[in-house]
């Protein structure tokens, strides 16, 4: 069965909802922010969401993090390398993250894993030894309504099914050229709806 896409109306509406720095995972950043109405002792909190969101924590989101917590930056910077589970490196070439909060666990997001887990032999928080292929797992990204979500290389899959999300990350994997072409299984970007997480 195929994943349902979400698309925004028109483009008038996905500019007003598209998150400023033009990237909408942002979005969930946002509402961890939100949540912890900006507190700076919700910093572990925010960086885990930023990782299990992005993958990894690149620069650029430290520097987000720094500044939305109004931290100094070499404060963030230390937090994110004393703790083991963050990352400041791309766990793999491509990158799954599968939604385990409470919403997506209801709707299956395990069977995902297992899934994924069989296909490729390797756990959430780990990658494949060619570090071809990162499989994470997060606690909620914010997008309950579409559960089960799941992150494919930065793009959110909402309603996903084993068997149409193993196909994407098969296409995702393939070699440029050997990916079918008109594979509507393909990942979708949809606009993150402005929910709060349940
Ligand atoms: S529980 Fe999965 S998006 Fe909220």
């Amino acid at each position: 069965m195929a994943t349902t896409p979400v698309r925004s109306q028109n483009p008038q509406s996905r500019a007003k909802n598209d998150h400023p720095s033009g990237d909408n995972r942002f979005k969930i950043i946002d509402r961890t922010l939100k949540r912890f109405q900006f507190q700076q002792d919700a910093l572990i909190e925010v960086l885990h969401t930023a990782q299990e969101t992005f993958g990894f924590l690149s620069d650029d989101l430290l520097v987000y993090v720094a500044r939305q917590l109004k931290l100094p930056l070499s404060w963030v910077y230390g937090v994110a390398t004393f703790y083991h589970f963050f990352s400041l490196k791309p766990q793999g070439e491509h990158n799954c993250t599968v939604c385990l909060g409470t919403a997506c666990y209801v709707k299956n997001a395990a069977e995902l894993v297992a899934t994924l887990r069989k296909a490729y032999g390797i756990e959430p928080g780990q990658m494949t030894p060619d570090r071809q292929f990162g499989l994470n797992s997060a606690r909620c990204l914010g997008s309950c309504g579409l559960a089960p979500v799941v992150l494919l290389d930065g793009e959110v899959v909402g309603r996903a099914q084993p068997e149409s999300l193993l196909a994407q990350v098969q296409a995702a994997l393939a070699p440029s050229g050997q990916a079918s072409g008109e594979d509507d299984s393909a990942p979708v970007a949809i606009d993150l709806p402005n929910e709060e997480p349940a």
